[in-house]
């Protein structure tokens, strides 16, 4: 027993390695069946990890399955379906379209199966599309190829991954139909006509885009989107587990949202309008309050500023202006002595006078001859 446990992990780990020498598959059509040319085809995709699911029973039975894709687009070639919902181009890319596919044991190349009988399954998958297809792209032609690949199925509470890597995905190329249009390319992609050029099951291995979502980025809070790619439409993998009507669960754009879509549901929108108005206001105030205070503060900081520096400079104006004064009075001074002119009370009294006649003082009487002689008697 223990010898050939040993063997067995012995075989495997000699077989791990050559698995990874398996060769590339090539694209097949095997399972492809077109209902009309260019606009609608059926794709039967092999999942041998999904178990056939018995709806009398509710269990799974151990039976390789498939799921069936129903690629059709819209009347008038603007928008492709999968199974009734739109892929591509599509509107949203915060909210990726919720996909899901009957289950079949047989093939339909014979005949098509009625599907509404058959158990539905919701589906986690991953969508690429190596062209821009952001809604306002505008190309001179638009040729996209659409990659999916159905990561995981689920019904009735039951989910399996389908990572087994012989499931292939399927590459859907699409053609833009003439006329084409020409420059100033005024037409968005989604306002052109599309029409289905091929599609093809391709090998996943080796470039296989299987990722388990515990293998994903972690979606955190600071993420505004938690997005797999900057651009739109933002999204290559779709778990149901990690969306719902928000979007990307988790990321910051779903926290609001959905904080948002809650409220106005519990209370209806022009309430919650009217909430958001009040509340803004009364957080608002306090905060213009504050800004038109501090501003008010600082004004009068530059003003008290500006005014000392007025009081400096005036202080300084005189110092020069005393210093200036007193080198010209020196300069008067030395002037005078050196003429022999010397006269100091002269002007003094002049303005005493002047300044007597200023408060209504009575003038002295003029010096007359008598008191003159007088004086020059004594
Ligand atoms: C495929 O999808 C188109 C559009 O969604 C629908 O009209 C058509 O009946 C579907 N075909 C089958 C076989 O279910
Ligand atoms: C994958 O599916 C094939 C059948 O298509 C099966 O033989 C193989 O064992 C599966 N691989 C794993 C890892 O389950």
């Amino acid at each position: 027993m223990v010898t050939v446990t040993r063997f067995l992990l012995f075989t495997t780990t000699l077989l791990s390695p050559a698995s990874a020498y398996r060769r590339h598959g090539k694209p097949t059509t095997q399972g492809i069946k077109w209902l009309e040319p260019e606009r609608s085809v059926l794709v039967r995709l092999e999942t041998p990890d999904l178990p056939l699911w018995n709806p009398q029973t509710r269990v799974g039975e151990d039976v390789p399955t498939a799921l069936i894709l129903n690629f059709t687009f819209t009347r008038d070639n603007r928008v492709l379906l999968l199974n009734d919902q739109p892929i591509l181009p599509i509107k949203n890319g915060n909210v990726p379209p919720s996909l899901s596919a009957p289950q079949t044991l047989s093939g339909f190349e014979q005949r098509t199966p009625d599907f509404y009988d058959l158990s539905w399954f919701e589906l986690d998958y991953y969508r690429g599309v190596p062209l821009s297809e952001d809604p306002n792209s505008r190309y001179n032609i638009w040729s996209p190829t659409l990659n999916i690949d159905i990561l995981g199925a689920g019904i009735e509470g039951y989910n399996t991954l389908l990572q087994n890597d012989t499931q292939r995905y399927v590459r859907v190329a699409v053609d833009e139909i003439p006329p084409y249009q020409k420059y100033p390319y005024e037409k968005t992609i989604s306002k052109r006509r599309y029409k289905i050029k091929d599609v093809t099951l391709e090998d996943r291995f080796p470039y296989q885009q299987f990722a388990a979502p515990d293998a994903l980025k972690e979606c955190r809070i600071w993420s505004w989107l938690c997005d797999d790619i900057p651009d739109f439409p933002y999204y290559h993998y779709v778990y149901r587990q990690s969306f719902d009507e928000y979007g990307k669960i988790g990321s910051l754009r779903h926290e609001l949202h959905q904080r948002w879509g809650t409220l106005c549901e519990r209370l209806g929108m022009w309430r919650v309008v009217l909430l958001l108005v009040v509340v803004g206001n009364m957080v608002l105030t306090p905060v213009f309050y504050g800004v038109y205070k501090c501003l008010r503060r600082l004004r009068s900081l530059h003003t008290r500023r500006e005014v000392r520096y007025e009081l400096l400079t005036a202080e300084e104006t005189e110092d020069l202006l005393r210093e200036y004064n007193q080198d010209r009075e020196d300069e008067f001074t030395m002037d005078r002595l050196m003429t022999g002119l010397f006269t100091r009370d002269r002007p003094t009294v002049r303005t005493e006078v002047a300044n007597d006649a200023l408060k209504g003082k009575p003038l002295p009487p003029l010096p007359t001859e008598s008191t003159e002689s007088s004086s020059r008697g004594s």
